[in-house]
């Protein structure tokens, strides 16, 4: 088994909370890794000890050899999970996003241009953009990230969609409720029945997750409880893209049935946030969409202030915000959306692990993936303060380097 000591560790983000540090910061700390799990957590003066112990105590045979990575006064914090992508898809959409920038604003309906490429594309077309998102996300320390389907909308292309999504990650969700596609337009009932029903079940085995884009434009209420009950019915978690363009029923549909997460809530009552501070419900903010359409940000001050558990995702996908950077998500937060930098980085890693229902990532603590960035920069405020400097120096995944 292989082992890595990372030692000489300026600032530490555990996400082993204690009152008024969520994010568990240690200094002078080292972080011990064996296979691929985190081993041992403690002051880099205790770190030989803890190497020796770990020697010892292997099966009887010869010790293992430890790596040793002396991280000259930097800082480590747990690898990015990034909770919301659309990274199934063929073409782009530079054009659309010109014309936005000279003026036109953005809606749903762009997706079905999308919809036209994804389904022209060949499976190993749309493989290949894949895996050239998932280098693009590890390069820059996104170390766990779910894919949503959702530009496929005919049961063959959707359950293709969702079948490529799970060759890279156990987070898929199945979005065959992201718009009504052009041949049902005249008929969205017959639609609703598909998702519900045989596109649901061709997708559910190669899915953990289900969820509707509840929008004006898209979804209607009644709609989004319909096809979220069906997933439901058949163990799928639930989670909602809700109150992104405007007012809207998302929140309170997501609360209502124990939804993970309730993405975008750029537009909440008072009512919303109360219902999410009450719920178990995270309230994921997606501020590259905010960014790449001119639209106002959400407040993520409100929400944490009233409670609320705050992730942050990337949503990288060709419409509505085609980045996959998790760094420039902190830096539009702290600078946009009214976060410290603690609270958006423990967002983009402990947030995103709680809006995914997961303990094994998002902290660095004994038992945990060992998930690790190390940052070519002393502490996690440089995220926010040197926006767009690729700061991310070395990524582990599960115990392994990723180059
Ligand atoms: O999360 N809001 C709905 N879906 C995506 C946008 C998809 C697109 O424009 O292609 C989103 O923003
Ligand atoms: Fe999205």
């Amino acid at each position: 088994m292989s082992a890595v000591l990372i030692t000489n560790i300026g600032e530490l983000t555990t996400n082993v909370g204690a009152e008024g540090d969520p994010c568990g910061t240690m200094t002078d700390a080292a972080v011990l890794v064996v296979g691929d799990r985190i081993a041992w957590v403690g002051p880099a003066a205790e770190a030989p000890d803890a190497s020796a112990r770990f020697a010892r105590s292997t099966t009887g045979g010869e010790p293992h050899a430890v790596e040793v990575v002396d991280a000259g006064g930097r800082a480590v914090i747990p690898g990015f999970v990034d909770s919301h992508t659309h990274l199934v898809f063929g073409g782009d959409r530079a054009e659309e996003f010109a014309a936005r920038m000279a003026g036109q604003s953005y809606a749903a309906g762009g997706i079905r241009t999308t919809v036209a490429a994804t389904r022209a594309a060949t499976d190993d077309e749309l493989r290949h953009r894949l895996s050239g998102f998932v280098d693009e996300l590890h390069a820059q320390g996104t170390t766990t990230f779910e894919v949503k389907t959702g530009y496929g909308l005919t049961v063959a292309d959707e359950e293709r969609l969702a079948r490529l999504a799970a060759e890279v990650t156990p987070e898929v969700t199945f979005l065959g409720a992201h718009v009504v596609p052009v041949e049902y337009a005249d008929r969205r009932d017959d639609y609703v029945d598909l998702v519900a029903g045989p596109m649901l079940d061709a997708v559910a085995p190669h899915s953990r997750w289900i969820d509707v884009f509840c929008e004006t434009g898209a979804f209607t209420p009644a709609e989004t409880e319909r096809i979220l009950a069906a997933g439901a019915a058949r163990g799928l978690g639930i989670r909602v893209h809700g109150n992104q363009l405007g007012q809207g029923d998302g929140v309170r549909i997501a609360v209502a049935l124990g939804a993970a997460s309730v993405d975008h809530c750029t537009y909440l009552s008072d009512d919303d946030v109360a219902s999410l501070a009450a719920s178990d419900t995270v309230a994921t903010l997606l501020p590259g969409v905010e960014f790449s359409t001119r639209q106002p940000y959400p407040d993520a001050r409100r929400l944490i202030d009233a409670g609320v558990t705050v992730a942050l995702a990337s949503d990288c996908n060709p419409g509505s915000s085609f980045t996959s950077s998790m760094p420039l998500m902190i830096a539009l937060a702290v600078r946009e959306m009214g976060m410290t930098p603690a609270e958006a980085v423990w967002a983009a890693t402990a947030g995103g692990a709680r809006a995914l229902r997961r303990d094994d990532v998002g902290v660095i603590a004994p038992g945990a993936r060992a998930d690790l960035v190390l940052l070519n920069a002393l502490t996690r405020v440089h995220l926010a303060y040197r926006p767009g400097v690729p700061l991310v120096e070395r990524v582990w995944r599960g115990g392994a380097e990723l180059t």
